[in-house]
């Protein structure tokens, strides 16, 4: 997902040695990152309310959640059409977040013994967060075939050329790349609930309205990850998260061809803008921080001053 696109430059892609070469043009691929990490078992508290929250009566399947037979794309105008293409494509970049994690938060022979129990634990988050962010690239290819927007083959050939460019955060912090998937998943939710708001074919709709619960799921563990780590290490993560901030750019904005206009385009259809996200992060900030520092009253007034509208003394 992405947001209101502002046309600032690219990120440069610094930093942290590379673990392998890409195509012409595309991100360098990073090594693992680095701490501080929380303490495995803090961390195991927070992977334990995500999988608490995500109980099988919330769960859904997408060969029975959604009557498919009802699908109708002739129901929704072209920039609604042209807004689930788009989706479609971004969560059908799964194989390529999923690969950050593992990349990232390796789970190898050369990994120290004490890093390798917070990836662990790690990992029980990230495989279940998977497979349903898989399951809506699933669900979203399943609703353009039934409503007929796409035909199957044409739109695997179409997801085959964006899914096999490689995806790569422009962070070395493990802190920062939870702020990262914290802001874009609010944005997602925040972008699926306006959009199904307006849709005309209501099994898109329900659709839509599961989709953004997950995200919202996917959103509330970050923040509690984040949360934890500012309650824990303090100003030692103020600069990372900023960073993030800093840079931020929704997932295959550098990558994927037509982003921009495509981004603009769906931003016509439903509201799309991710530093509506920005505010969440400074409630969690404001609720785990009693006494703020210099630095961290300093991180919200930026973050802040990033919001769209914001005024640069913001
Ligand atoms: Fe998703
Ligand atoms: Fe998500």
């Amino acid at each position: 997902m992405t947001s209101t696109p502002t046309m600032t430059s690219a990120p440069a892609v610094t930093g942290t040695p590379a673990v392998s070469g890409t195509p012409a043009g595309g991100p360098v691929l990073r090594g693992p990152v680095r701490g501080p990490f929380l303490a495995p078992g803090e961390l195991a508290q927070a992977v334990t309310d995500f999988h608490l929250a995500s109980s099988p009566a919330r769960r859904w399947d997408v060969e029975t959640a959604v009557d498919w037979a009802a699908a109708d794309a002739d129901r929704l105008t072209d920039g609604q059409r042209s807004a689930v293409r788009f989706v479609t494509l971004i969560e059908d970049h799964l194989p390529g977040y999923f690969a950050v994690y593992t990349r990232r938060f390796p789970l190898t022979a050369d990994v120290d013994p004490a890093e390798f129990t917070h990836h662990r634990e790690l990992y029980h988050f990230t495989v279940r967060w998977a497979v349903e962010e898989d399951s809506h690239a699933r669900a979203l290819f399943r609703y353009q075939t039934a409503a007929g927007i796409a035909e199957a083959d044409a739109l695997r050939h179409e997801l085959a050329l964006e899914g096999r460019k490689p995806f790569e955060l422009p962070h070395d912090d493990a802190v920062s790349l939870f702020a990262y998937a914290l802001v874009q998943e609010k944005a997602t939710q925040l972008y699926y609930q306006q959009l199904r708001a307006v849709v005309g074919d209501p099994v898109l709709g329900r659709l839509l309205a599961r989709l953004s619960r997950d995200e919202a799921r996917h959103f509330t563990f970050m923040a509690d990850v984040i949360e934890r780590y500012l309650r824990t290490h303090g100003d030692a993560v103020v600069e990372p998260i900023r960073e993030v901030i800093a840079r931020f750019r929704m997932p295959l904005a550098d990558t994927m061809r037509g982003y921009w206009r495509w981004a603009l385009q769906i931003a016509d259809t439903a509201r799309y803008d991710h530093t509506d996200a920005y505010d969440h992060l400074i409630r969690i900030i404001n609720r785990a921080v009693d006494a703020r520092s210099d630095r961290v009253e300093e991180l919200t007034r930026f973050v802040a001053s990033c919001r769209s509208g914001a005024t640069a003394s913001a």
